[in-house]
């Protein structure tokens, strides 16, 4: 049996990955995009990514991800950006649901 990762908002719906700096110097260092290093990076862990876009332009850059790689030690270095929950479900948190606090949804991880 195999699984398949699929990423959630691949481009983290572009808010975090067009301002992180680690993802900027690499996309500036291989004359790519933040957009295609995210990419990129999500297909050479395993990962498949499915991001959206209404402008032609932008779907062109998405699709121009082979043919092209991240370095190891480039990618090594995109691995250590620190990671954050971002989407809590906070709203699942009640005294009234079997959730009493954020701590026990997500199973001491957050
Ligand atoms: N995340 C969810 O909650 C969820 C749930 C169910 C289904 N989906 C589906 O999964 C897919 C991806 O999810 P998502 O939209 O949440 O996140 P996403 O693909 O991570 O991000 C999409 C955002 O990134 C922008 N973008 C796309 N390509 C770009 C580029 N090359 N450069 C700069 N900005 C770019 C888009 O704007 P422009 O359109 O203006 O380019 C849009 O604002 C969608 O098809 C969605 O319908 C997502």
């Amino acid at each position: 049996m195999f699984f398949f990762l699929q990423a959630y908002a691949p481009l983290g719906r572009m808010k975090v990955v067009a301002d992180n700096p680690v993802v900027t110097s690499i996309a500036e260092s291989l004359g790519r995009t933040p957009a295609q290093i995210v990419l990129r990076w999500g297909i050479q862990q395993g990962q498949s990514v499915l991001p959206k876009t209404t402008n032609e332009s932008r779907l062109k850059e998405n699709i121009d991800l082979f043919g092209w790689s991240i370095p190891d030690e480039l990618c090594d270095k995109f691995s250590k950006i620190e990671q954050v929950k971002r989407i809590r479900n906070e709203s699942l948190v009640d005294s009234q649901s079997i959730y009493k606090t954020i701590d026990e949804l997500w199973d001491g991880e957050i």
